[in-house]
């Protein structure tokens, strides 16, 4: 495989986001916990940081961070929240707004989130509220955050009425993602963020996608493609944040999949033990492709290259293999009008004209997608 010459392995990557005043860098490459300290000391220098974590990610990374923030002059208090998406409530949300004004962080300070997506967005919602906003640093330490949700600024928890209805759009001022973090991920949960890597080619990036259907197991191995898939991904969503910030067009592409996504993991509790968000994102891409195909818009051929590849990496794509079942289409339809992409009632879904051909489709019949939805049951 070819790498493009400005991605030199072991190299670090840089890809910019440019968002006038609020633009920033996001930084790929392994083992960059000292220079990661470097770029936050050069931020503020002399600051002080609160560090973000999960217990998890704590037991594993947390002490050599510190010991690198700590030779780069930057005090810091660690803060832990316990992993897993019900850490995204009201509650916790409180209880780290508190634990940031007891480690007496200031306007001028840091707040660095260190985790996946929960630490990501419930700190980053903290922060653009904690003294009327202070600037954090996003250090994913997932695939899935890496690739998506570390970077465009949306942060935010969860309600009893669904996923991410509560949140603020606060821009990260740095992303650091050391892709040699991803080394220490349980199988299934580097492959549920695999699903948001395919995405983008599937969005608009064709040639991006024929490179995952031969490089997915170098990616997986962490070798240079690795480093290439999150830059590749990270610039897609840059280049799109960078036209609509705040989702008002096309930045609604990268919920390919996610109408259904939200809906699976809305139905299944949020209970990681059945399906985690990749894991539903992947059904999603595939349910987003045979839908198209089923309204005339995208070839089978290209439907079922979607789900092929999603099978051979041993991504979930069909509703049955959700564990413990996912209920009727009429309750899947229900769930899905909980979304927050839902306007006045009408369903919007991103739909394909074939791979990397995706655009927003306003103003779905919820008939239609029931239809559907029935048609993939009776398949199981
Ligand atoms: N994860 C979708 C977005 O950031 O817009």
């Amino acid at each position: 495989m070819s790498l493009p010459a400005n991605e030199k392995p072991g190299a670090r990557i840089v890809v910019p986001v440019a968002l006038e005043g609020r633009s920033y860098d996001i930084h790929i490459g392994r083992h960059q916990l000292c220079e990661a300290a470097e770029l936050v000391a050069r931020l503020a220098p002399g600051a002080k940081a609160a560090l973000v974590t999960d217990e998890s990610v704590a037991g594993l990374h947390a002490p050599a961070l510190e010991t690198c923030l700590h030779q780069a002059g930057i005090a810091v208090t660690r803060i832990e929240i316990p992993p897993g998406e019900a850490s995204k409530s009201y509650a916790r949300f409180v209880a780290l707004c508190d634990a940031l004004l007891a480690a007496k962080i200031e306007r001028n300070d840091l707040v660095i989130a260190f985790g996946g997506g929960v630490v990501g967005d419930l700190t980053g919602f903290a922060a653009s509220v904690l003294r009327r906003g202070v600037r954090f640093v996003q250090m994913p330490t997932t695939l899935l955050s890496q690739v998506d949700s570390s970077v465009g600024g949306k942060t935010g928890i969860n309600s009893s009425h669904g996923k991410n209805l509560i949140g603020a759009f606060h821009q990260p001022a740095l992303v650091i993602a050391d892709t040699a973090l991803l080394d220490t991920l349980s199988e299934r949960e580097f492959k549920a963020g695999y699903a948001e890597v395919v995405k983008y080619g599937l969005i608009n990036d064709p040639a991006f996608f024929d490179w995952c259907e031969v490089n997915w197991s170098r990616i997986i191995a962490g070798g240079p493609e690795r480093d290439h898939a999150v830059a590749v991904s990270c610039r897609a969503k840059a280049a799109i944040v960078a036209r609509d910030e705040r989702e008002e067009g096309d930045r609604a592409l990268l919920n390919l999949g996610h109408t259904f996504a939200h809906a699976l993991e809305r139905l299944t509790g949020y209970d990681a033990s059945r399906l985690v968000h990749g894991e539903a994102v992947s059904i999603g891409l595939a349910l987003a492709f045979r839908f198209s195909q089923r309204l005339g818009l995208c070839s089978g051929q290209d439907a079922v290259r979607v789900s092929a590849h999603l099978d051979a990496i041993g991504l979930p794509s069909r509703l049955r293999q959700v564990p413990g079942g996912t209920g009727s289409a009429d309750e899947i339809v229900a769930a899905m009008a909980q979304d927050k992409k839902v306007k006045r009632g009408v369903l919007t879904f991103i739909l394909a004209r074939g791979i990397g051909k995706s655009f927003i489709a306003p103003g779905v019949a919820a008939d239609e997608v029931k239809g559907f939805i029935e048609a993939e049951l009776a398949a199981a």
